[in-house]
């Protein structure tokens, strides 16, 4: 019995959430923490411990984590040539569920603690699976960036989907937890919904936020941080249209900006969760206070697009 460890990282969307499921252009970036996987027993049968969660799974035991594990496993049966086994044990230093990618980020440490010889090809294969069975359509941009790390792009569709900013420094973002999260699939289908019902105007609103990103990029690789700023609050705008903010975040974007930040938007699904700020070094501490009196349930101020995690 021994016991390695793997990790993937969570993420934040800069950019382009929701729009990129139809296709439009996204920026992410990798955070330095996430998930990581204690192998237990590796003599074991595969078994995945959440003790944050009080949950034990195990393929197909009827949870949709189980039925994630069996996805995963079919996978690296299929590619990798046998079941994958172990007792493992998952450990999250980010909030679950609230918009920074932890589900990419377990499914990604996931993957390396069952098979530890395994490429990113192979890795980005697995999470998908695990992704599929948590949020039913996802373009993929989680766990794309828990497992390249550093600022990437992402389109879906395109071949390859996703490209790293190479020579674009991290930023120091404020991030912080507003209230808890909403399941990431339910904020995709409404989206959805929100697109069957007016398809011109919803399409319009997408695509506006795919030039959005464009520019976010250009802002990004001139190290234009208030121009970023401003184009946050830009991208909240959009977000509250298509549905899927809350008064909750809205209160705190307001916060933020009213406390010096250069603009403030939410990052993930949506429903709740997070937000991110951007702020220059003497307004930081200000904006993380103004996000406190507001009743963020936790702050943190980080650098965003972090290489990439250790396996
Ligand atoms: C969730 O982190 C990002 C969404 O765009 C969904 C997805 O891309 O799969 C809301």
């Amino acid at each position: 019995m021994h016991t390695p460890s793997a990790s993937g990282c969570a993420k934040v969307i800069l950019f382009g959430e929701h729009a990129v499921v139809y296709g439009q252009p996204a920026l992410a970036a990798a955070l330095s923490k996430g998930a990581r996987v204690h192998v237990v027993d590796d003599a074991a049968a595969l078994t995945v411990e959440i003790p944050e969660w009080d949950v034990t799974a195990r393929p197909d035991d009827g949870t949709r984590l189980g039925e994630a594990l069996a996805a995963m496993a079919a996978v690296l049966e299929e590619r990798a040539g046998e079941p994958p086994g172990g007792s493992l044990c998952v450990e999250f230093d980010v909030p679950v569920g609230a918009g920074l990618g932890s589900s990419a980020a377990m499914a990604v440490a996931l993957a390396r603690a069952m098979q530890p010889e395994a490429d990113d090809a192979l890795v980005l294969d697995v999470a998908a699976a695990s992704e599929r069975i948590f949020h039913g359509n996802p373009s993929g941009v989680d766990h794309t960036t828990s497992t390249l790390g550093g600022i990437l792009r992402f389109r879906r569709g395109d071949e390859p989907p996703c490209v790293p900013l190479v020579g674009v420094a991290p930023i120091r973002l404020i991030i912080a937890q507003m209230e808890p999260g909403a399941d990431t699939g339910e904020m995709v289908s409404g989206v959805r919904e929100w697109l069957d019902r007016e398809p011109e105007i919803v399409t319009q609103l997408l695509e506006w936020m795919g030039a959005l990103t464009g520019q976010a990029e250009q802002a990004l690789r001139q190290g234009d941080t208030p121009r970023l700023g401003r184009l946050m609050n830009l991208a909240h705008g959009a977000l509250v249209s298509l549905g899927v903010s809350t008064p909750m975040l809205d209160r705190g974007c307001h916060a933020a900006r009213r406390a010096g930040a250069w603009g403030a938007k939410l990052t993930g699904a949506g429903g709740g969760g997070c937000l991110i700020a951007l702020a220059s070094e003497a307004s930081q501490r200000a904006v993380v206070e103004a996000l406190e009196v507001e009743g963020a349930m936790r702050v943190l101020t980080t650098w965003a697009g972090a290489g990439r995690p250790s396996k």
